[in-house]
């Protein structure tokens, strides 16, 4: 399973976050996961440095933009020369901000462009009965894969994070048979859009709300390839509890 540690703003010391790396790699030395940590910007750049263990990194988002004279970016080049692998992109907390479908279609392809794997997320506001939810993340999937090649659509990790669910306890993540059917869906979705067997090689993630106990349940009862946590990946107890249940 590949889990990844979104810490948001969450953590704003240094000390905290060298703590966090030094827990997540003693994690990773017994665990068959992929751990993937993505903290801000500045704390990528220091704990990135010379990481020789088994952790890797995300960044948390990418500029729209590429170099060049855009005061205040943080563009996908900075983050693969600072050795992330991974780039979080179109975060329900980002598209809140002002990201547009458009937006992230071109953080996609500049994450590809620097050799970043884009984990693009998506997720519905609330659920209706009518399923119009479901047009959401079919929009969300189709418009980020439309200018990208078949072989870089393959690149693409999906994380499926229902807004309604972010923020919130164990009690609020999903229930396990509706995670099993949202991860067909976007299956049917990836199969559209790409050839073949392809589309089941892409990994579907989930993230909203999810610790040690959600995580266990659903990580049984769905076809999910894995995590996005947001707070239990930064307190130490759940985060390895969380590691732990899954391993
Ligand atoms: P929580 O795990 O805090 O619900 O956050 C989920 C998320 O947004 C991860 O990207």
């Amino acid at each position: 399973m590949i889990i990844i540690a979104n810490w948001k703003a969450y953590v704003e010391d240094r000390g905290r976050a060298e703590k966090l790396l030094a827990l997540s790699k003693k994690l990773a030395r017994t665990s068959e996961n992929t751990l993937v940590l993505a903290p801000s910007a500045p704390f990528l750049g220091l704990l990135a440095h010379n990481n020789k263990s088994r952790v890797a990194f995300a960044a948390q988002d990418v500029s729209v933009t590429t170099g060049g004279a855009k005061t205040g970016e943080t563009t996908a080049q900075m983050y693969a020369s600072l050795g992330a692998a991974y780039a979080l992109i179109g975060h329900s907390e980002r598209r809140a901000l002002g990201d547009t479908e458009a937006d992230v279609a071109a953080k996609v392809s500049h994450a590809l462009a620097c050799s970043l794997t884009p984990v693009l997320c998506v997720g519905e506001q609330e659920r209706d009965r009518e399923g119009r939810y479901l047009s959401t993340i079919r929009e969300e999937i189709t418009s980020a894969f439309a200018p990208l090649t078949q072989k870089e659509r393959m690149k693409v990790i999906i994380a499926y994070e229902p807004l309604w669910a972010i923020g919130k306890t164990a009690d609020s993540a999903i229930r396990s048979d509706d995670l099993s059917e949202m991860a067909l869906y976007i299956r049917k979705v990836l199969a559209e859009l790409l050839p073949g067997k392809n589309a089941s090689r892409v990994p579907v993630l989930y993230g909203g709300a999810v610790e040690p106990g959600s995580a266990r349940e659903l990580a049984g009862a769905t076809s999910i390839d894995g995590f996005l946590v947001g707070h239990a990946s930064v307190d130490e107890r759940s985060f390895a509890a969380l590691v732990k249940e899954l391993s």
